[in-house]
């Protein structure tokens, strides 16, 4: 993060109230930072479609497209989002499960599509002709490099949902690039965390390897899409963690940035995740069952991931006095921090070693700036929190208002 914890929590605690009980802080320096460090770290011709479901805030969107990025758009209505704010020849649609409503959308508006499966194909042959000249059309491979550190959000073992299994339909993808002449792409995401460089930069080079093999069966290879992924340890810049990877791929796989295809890359995660904030008021404390439990405004409906896989989703949880200023680290004795919603698994942290926590003291939950507002759950009808847009010396700016109770319920009718 670019702002101290303190002045993160100094910015946050004049803006909770019982009506707003928790906020959410966005570093807007260290995601321009992010894509930055991304842009610089790859050939400028390279399309960077970042991934909307990471984070759909539209002020945030906007600084991707600022930033040149592109869009990755993988639902009819991330989709309509995109065309809202880039141009088309910088969206991807990836939706893994398109009707032909969808494809047919897609198809018109010029974006470039990457089918799912071979079925996928078929259909979209059937309606190659409401296209816009020159599509820009793939298909997804699965390499099978086996499972990531994480299993839920693996997609290159064999059986993953996900893509052609290249292992058993190898033949088949190389044939579709003589049957639809239309057929121009390669793309290849092999999971969204728990996949370390080595895995990520395997997945490409078998990504290239096959497009080699295209090539030398007479199919002409416009893009190649290397998907997302890249992991995300702490709350610094990814900005060198980019630099590596491409680093990296210029050594071990150097084909990819030679030829006149267009390469893609589809972060979501790096770009996001280290630079958001969850900062909530403690409502409560209590002891039971050899427990101590600090009752807070952030659970499940924003850490989903987190609450029913915490190994796999652990955010750093920071104690603040009510004003905002962290708790020294003394007297550490493990925490629950458990959420608003109606279920016993409702636990951002168990047994965290913290220091004394009272009601009315401030959690400042890192590392949500991914996956976590996007995912927001409508359980128990809790309102979304307001987000802010932060900066060294500038006071915070909107990016979403606190949700209206009129605005949950509309959702229900
Ligand atoms: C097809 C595709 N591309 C890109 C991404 C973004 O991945 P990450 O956020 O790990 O960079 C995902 C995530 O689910 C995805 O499914």
């Amino acid at each position: 993060m670019t702002l101290s914890m303190t002045d993160l929590g100094r910015t946050a605690a004049p803006l909770l109230s019982d009506d707003e009980p928790m906020v959410l802080l966005v570093d807007l320096p260290m995601l321009r930072g992010n894509l930055a460090g991304l842009v610089e770290a790859f050939p400028p011709a390279t399309l960077h479609a970042v991934a909307l479901k990471a984070s759909p805030l539209l002020g945030l969107v906007d600084e991707v497209v600022r930033a040149g990025c592109g869009l990755e758009a993988a639902s009819p209505t991330e989709l309509e989002m995109a065309l809202s704010r880039a141009d088309k020849s910088k969206i991807v649609f990836d939706s893994p499960v398109k009707t032909d409503t969808d494809l047919k959308r897609a198809l018109a508006s010029g974006v470039t599509i990457n089918a799912d499966n071979l079925a996928e194909l078929a259909r979209i042959d059937s309606l190659i002709g409401s296209a816009a000249p020159n599509p820009r059309i793939g298909l997804r491979v699965n390499p099978v490099l086996g499972m990531g550190g994480i299993a839920a959000t693996s997609t290159a073992y064999a059986g993953s949902k996900f893509g052609v299994c290249l292992t058993t339909h190898r033949a088949e993808v190389v044939q579709s690039f003589q049957r639809y002449p239309w057929l121009t792409g390669l793309h290849s995401h092999i999971g969204s965390g728990g996949c370390g460089l080595d895995m990520l930069v395997e997945g490409v080079r078998a990504l290239d390897e096959l497009a080699s093999e295209v090539r030398s069966a007479g199919g002409h290879l416009g893009h190649l899409d290397i998907g997302g992924g890249i992991p995300v340890d702490g709350t610094g810049s990814s900005a060198p963690v980019y630099a590596d990877y491409a680093a990296r791929l210029r050594r071990e796989v150097p084909g990819i940035f030679e030829g006149d295809h267009l390469l893609i890359t589809e972060m979501g995660r790096s770009i996001h995740a280290n630079t958001g904030v969850a900062v909530t008021r403690v409502e409560g404390v209590k002891s039971t069952g050899g427990r101590q439990i600090a009752l807070a405004h952030v659970g499940a409906d924003l850490l989903l991931r987190t609450a029913y896989a915490p190994d796999d989703w652990r955010h750093e949880i920071t104690v603040l006095t009510p004003d905002g200023v962290p708790k020294e680290l003394t007297d550490l004795t493990p925490w629950d921090v458990a959420g608003p919603l109606c279920f016993s698994g409702d636990l951002i942290a168990r047994a965290r070693p913290l220091p004394p926590i009272e009601r009315g003291d401030l959690l400042l939950v890192s590392q949500v700036g991914a996956y976590t507002l996007s995912m927001w759950s409508r359980y128990n009808s809790r309102r979304s929190p307001r987000v802010m847009g932060v900066q060294p010396g500038l006071p915070p700016v909107g990016l979403r208002h606190r949700e209206t109770h009129d605005e949950v319920v509309s959702f229900w009718k």
